[in-house]
């Protein structure tokens, strides 16, 4: 592949290491996160434009406090330190760190000097976030103050001619405004970046270095219907054609269509070699009479596996096993840092049921936005490149109680609705994921003059940037009023409608 420029970002624990990688990427720059005791031989190999220190909850004067050796700042790269990155240059480079009385935290007026090549373009105050207890109280000999607030006395500073810059602030959130033009300008005017990362070159160079790689060779691809897994297959199509193959193991519960959607646009639109193994049987009967979620996951998973592999087993060996890994699931494990909630079918699972020789991850270095883009590129649909995130184990966990197929088709035909009238209102650029649950409780109603016992759904949606945490959505009065009314009057069985209007925390987005 092309030779990219790369900016390495020294992760020192803080809370938004992602988002600046990201933020850089998103300048048209490649960066990656790396730990903050990389090697200086590891660091020259890597040869990056530019360094770029995060923040971290400790202090430098902490007995186990995270370090990098000084010779970093002799390679003549330039470096910039967030916050604690900042803090950690001055104690190196000799200057003092004070610990203050009181925590600064929030967006604060920062005064700075708009003549530093680092702050260009700004006025001479700006809004940027805080947080920090720590600040630098003298800079370090070579270098000058070129930003302050009222209670920090070196909120930002500069050592031209080494091309060390140290900022207090973050700029990479949103709180902080114009915060992405402090990164273009480290990146542009320090750094002297080209702005090579593109996603069209991306997808050039990809196609290009998997035909290599792949050559002649047989890979296989378990496809879920999920942006991750489809951009990696249609990646794959592109490169080895034919050669590639695609189980797609259709468990019967997926949302309304979906499963006839996915097959149409991967057989149709790509011609890829897909195999789709209808099991909703198979699951149902495995599922019959199970009322615990935990249970209803394990049992999902296992069968995933099951099936997968009975399929797998008729191709004999493949070459190549295709994962939809991303960035994100990289920078946590291989940072050593807690995992996220992972769908059973995405990535660790297969391995050990497939006889293949290698794995190729064909998005292992993007982070999501990134994927999507990809898919754009390739002229995946829009429904599919921006769809909402969906458990692995799917309706499954949004039929509380034992599972049938008529209550799933009861739930997919109300969540249908829902979604159609969310998409409708154009409210679905703004909610990040939103559903119907069947729960388990029946109810007396009235319908004509009729009594009736039957179901309530319960709808969800949420606003979230990373579903650790969420709010749930102000959807207005009309658009929950027709999304009631339609339900109950189109879906049979059902006789009653509530919203869900917990957070997260305390409550889970998912109802299980
Ligand atoms: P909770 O319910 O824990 O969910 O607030 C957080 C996010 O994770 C999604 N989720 C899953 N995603 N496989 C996945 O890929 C799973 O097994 C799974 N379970 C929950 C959930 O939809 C929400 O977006």
């Amino acid at each position: 592949m092309k030779k990219n420029e790369v900016i390495l970002i020294l992760d020192f624990g803080g809370q938004y290491n992602q988002l600046i990688a990201r933020r850089v990427r998103e300048c048209n720059v490649y960066s990656e996160v790396v730990p903050f005791d990389i090697s200086i031989e590891k660091i020259k190999e890597k040869n990056p434009k530019g360094i770029i220190f995060t923040g971290g909850p400790a202090s430098v004067y902490g007995e186990n406090s995270p370090k990098c050796g000084p010779q970093i700042f002799e390679l003549g790269i330039p470096i910039l330190g967030i916050c604690y990155g900042m803090q950690l240059m001055t104690h190196t480079l000799g200057g003092k760190v004070t610990r203050a009385e009181k925590r600064e935290y929030g967006t604060t007026r920062v005064f700075i000097d708009n003549t530093s090549k680092l702050f260009d373009g700004f006025e001479t105050t700006n809004g940027f976030l805080m947080s920090h207890t720590d600040f630098v109280e003298t800079v370090p000999v070579g270098f000058k103050n070129i930003g302050k607030t009222d209670s920090c006395p070196n909120a930002a500073m500069a050592n031209d001619e080494k091309k060390l810059y140290g900022i207090q602030f973050h700029p990479e959130v949103n709180n902080s405004e114009n915060g992405i033009l402090v990164i273009k300008n480290f990146l542009y005017q320090i750094c002297n970046c080209q702005g090579d990362w593109q996603m069209s070159s991306f997808v050039e160079d990809s196609i290009k270095t998997l035909k290599e790689k792949i050559g002649n060779g047989k890979a296989l691809c378990a496809l879920s219907g999920g942006v991750d897994s489809s951009v990696a297959a249609v990646l794959l199509s592109k490169a080895i054609g034919k050669n590639l193959t695609c189980i797609f193991v259709d468990h019967g519960l997926l949302r309304k269509n979906e499963g006839d959607e996915v097959e149409k646009i991967f057989r149709e639109q790509y011609d890829i070699n897909l195999i789709r193994v209808n099991a909703e049987n198979r699951f149902l009967e495995k599922l019959a009479g199970v009322t615990d979620p935990e249970k209803k996951r394990k049992i999902i998973g296992e069968e995933f596996i099951r099936v997968f592999e009975q399929e797998a087993k008729k191709l004999g060996t493949v070459d190549f096993l295709v994962q939809g890994t991303i960035y994100p699931d990289v920078i946590e494990s291989g940072l050593g840092k807690s995992s996220v909630i992972k769908s059973h079918h995405n990535v660790g699972g297969l391995p050990d049921y497939v006889d293949f020789k290698e794995i190729v991850e064909p998005l292992r270095n993007l982070f999501k936005d990134e994927v999507r883009k990809v898919g754009l590129e390739l002229g995946i649909p829009e429904n599919l490149v921006f769809r909402q995130p969906f458990p692995g184990p799917g309706l499954a966990i949004r039929v509380i109680g034992d599972i049938t197929k008529d209550k799933l088709d009861i739930l997919r035909e109300a969540d249908a609705i829902f979604r159609e009238e969310i998409a409708k209102s154009g409210l679905h650029k703004s909610i990040n994921q939103y559903f119907a649950v069947l729960t388990n409780l029946r109810s007396v109603g009235v319908m004509g003059d009729e009594r009736t016992y039957d179901y309530t759904i319960a709808l969800r949606a949420v606003e979230t940037t990373d579903f650790m945490t969420g709010v749930w959505s102000k959807i207005p009065y009309e658009i929950l009023e027709k999304v009631s009314s339609r339900i109950v009057n189109e879906v049979k069985f059902v006789n009653r409608v509530v919203y869900d209007i917990t957070y997260k925390p305390p409550a889970t987005i998912e109802w299980e």
